[in-house]
């Protein structure tokens, strides 16, 4: 699970918003503890600290997916862990499959490329393929455990 390098000046467009089942937004600060709460549910605490980090300034440099009865179904950060990197992101089980997790991901990118990135990273992905046929995105080489590594050793 290594990183991935991402062109952000060749970017495919959004989808457009009329074929969109689900709304895609960036969530307001009222919102943190509802969004860190439901990625800590289903995605764990590591992830849950980086949407904090996501919180933690203006862009909030975090996007949300929420379904037809804006129940929240996805998210997705950026320049969380490290600046320039795109991730953790992840949809609800119940929603996978249906382009949810591929529009929070060009959101975030262009998102990026309008804040004057040229490339994003995809850290440690284990997901490449996806990431290659989606985004054009390639290994970078020698990069696991790349800036992930040393991690506090967690207690209980
Ligand atoms: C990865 C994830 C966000 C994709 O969300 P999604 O809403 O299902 O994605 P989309 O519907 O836009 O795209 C689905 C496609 O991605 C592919 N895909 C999903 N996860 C994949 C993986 N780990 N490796 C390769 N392909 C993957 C699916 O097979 C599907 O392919 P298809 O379009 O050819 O059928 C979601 O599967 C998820 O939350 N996974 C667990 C968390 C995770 O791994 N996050 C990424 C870490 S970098």
């Amino acid at each position: 699970m290594g990183d991935l390098l991402v062109k952000l000046y060749d970017l495919p467009a959004m989808p457009k918003a009329s074929d969109a089942r689900f709304q895609i937004k960036r969530p307001m600060a009222p919102e943190k503890r509802t969004v860190v709460r439901w990625v800590e549910e289903r995605f764990g605490e590591r992830w849950a600290s980086e949407v904090e980090m996501a919180f933690s300034g203006h862009p909030i440099r975090c996007f949300v997916a929420l379904g037809e009865g804006r129940e929240l179904a996805g998210f997705a950060c950026y320049d969380t862990s490290f600046r320039g990197f795109f991730g953790p992101t992840g949809v609800d089980e119940e929603y996978r499959g249906r382009g949810i997790g591929t529009a929070l991901l060009l959101r975030s990118l262009h998102a990026m490329a309008d804040e004057g990135y040229a490339y994003a990273v995809i850290g440690y992905s284990g997901a490449d393929e996806y990431y290659q046929k989606t985004v054009g995105a390639i290994p970078i080489p020698d990069s696991e455990p790349g800036p992930y590594r040393d991690w506090i050793k967690r207690s209980g």
